[in-house]
């Protein structure tokens, strides 16, 4: 049903670009032609990795084979590469660093191709001190912690935010309050409180421009009950033949990450999301991908491994650097080894 929905939908788009613009449309007249080939042979499940560091050992990978009549797609400034992973037709998407470029780019590939489901993954940040570097985890949610309501000084808790009243901006969700990060907290700071807000959500199938609001954005329950058995798989654990993790890595799926465009390198502001709001991975992608395939009502799941502190301190933080490759083909095995679950399943 949803095939012949999208068949018409290209040849609406197409009869528009067509009358409407005498011929000229955003996308081409061929490539609309080679996106309708593709999705014939669809559906796919869409993989969205945010940069060519974590992406590259996945096109590396043996189970990865491009189809080679189309090994890809360009559009709009990003490739969109048709494939089969474990015997799953395939469409790998690279982002581009944080949530614009996350959002933009699973939206296409959720308008344009015809897309089962979106498997993310990546490495992260680790705010959760039982976890280690190396460790890969599969939160249940996820959230967008960078949209803010940021309070005036002199007011608090109790006073009402601009806007609130309109529904526009909420203190459901909770605050940072700066001068507990002073030194001496006994000290005002005026920067005084930032409040975290829900995400504005327009839903397929609702009536537009009637807003929904989410916070904690949940995975798709199927994708995260099979995700359960990937707990106990092995792992990677060393660079090479003299330099190993201390102790060998884990897949976990855990409650909660976070998402926002910071690069957090801050012990303080790790240990605030962690006691506020439980988090393990901190990244700069994941809410994004999750909150588009939220509103576009697609399954998502996310695969992050663990690269760094996300600036806590550690005996092996300081060679964060030296584990990202590992952490990164250690997310590809996970994603892998996800997909062959999901064929079996
Ligand atoms: C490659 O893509 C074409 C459509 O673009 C499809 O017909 C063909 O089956 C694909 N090949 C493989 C091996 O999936
Ligand atoms: C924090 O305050 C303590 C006690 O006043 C002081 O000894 C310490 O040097 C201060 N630390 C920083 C980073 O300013
Ligand atoms: C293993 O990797 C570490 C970190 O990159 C490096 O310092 C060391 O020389 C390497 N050892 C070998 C045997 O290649």
């Amino acid at each position: 049903m949803r095939f012949f929905l999208m068949i018409f939908a290209w040849f609406v788009v197409g009869w528009l670009c067509l009358f409407v613009n005498r011929g000229e449309c955003m996308i081409p007249k061929t490539l609309l032609k080679d996106i309708d080939s593709v999705n014939k042979v669809g559906p796919y499940i869409g993989v969205v990795v945010p940069n060519a560091f974590e992406m590259n050992p996945l096109l590396q990978s043996s189970s990865f084979i491009a189809n080679q009549t189309r090994p890809y797609l360009d559009i709009f400034g990003r490739r969109f590469r048709i494939g089969i992973l474990e015997n799953q037709r395939v469409i790998i998407v690279m982002t581009g660093l944080s949530m614009l470029n996350a959002g933009v780019t699973t939206q296409l590939l959720l308008s344009l191709f015809n897309v089962k489901g979106v498997l993310h993954f990546g490495i992260a940040g680790n705010a959760n001190t039982e976890f280690e570097i190396g460790d890969v985890v599969i939160p249940e949610f996820w959230a967008h912690t960078g949209l803010w309501s940021w309070q005036r000084y002199g007011q608090g808790p109790e006073s009402e935010l601009p806007l609130e009243s309109n529904g526009d901006y909420t203190r459901d969700v909770g605050y940072l309050k700066f001068s507990d990060y002073n030194n001496d907290t006994t000290i005002d700071n005026l920067l005084n409180n930032v409040w975290y807000q829900p995400e504005e959500v327009f839903p397929i199938n609702t009536t537009p421009e009637t807003r929904q609001h989410v916070f904690w954005v949940p995975v798709d329950k199927r994708y995260f009950t099979l995700a359960k058995k990937l707990e106990g798989m092995e792992l990677e654990e060393c660079i090479n033949a003299t330099t190993c993790l201390p102790k060998s890595p884990k897949v976990a799926r855990v409650e909660r990450g976070v998402s926002a465009n910071m690069f957090i390198d801050n012990g303080a502001y790790r240990t605030f999301l962690s006691s506020k709001f439980n988090v393990t991975p901190i990244d700069m992608e994941s809410a994004a991908v999750a909150l588009i395939c939220y509103q576009q009502k697609t399954p998502f799941i996310a695969i992050r491994a663990l690269s760094d502190l996300a600036g806590g301190g550690s005996s092996i933080s300081n060679e964060a650097s030296n584990f990202a490759p590992l952490a990164a083909q250690n997310a590809v095995a996970t994603l892998i080894k996800f997909v062959q679950l999901l064929q079996s399943s």
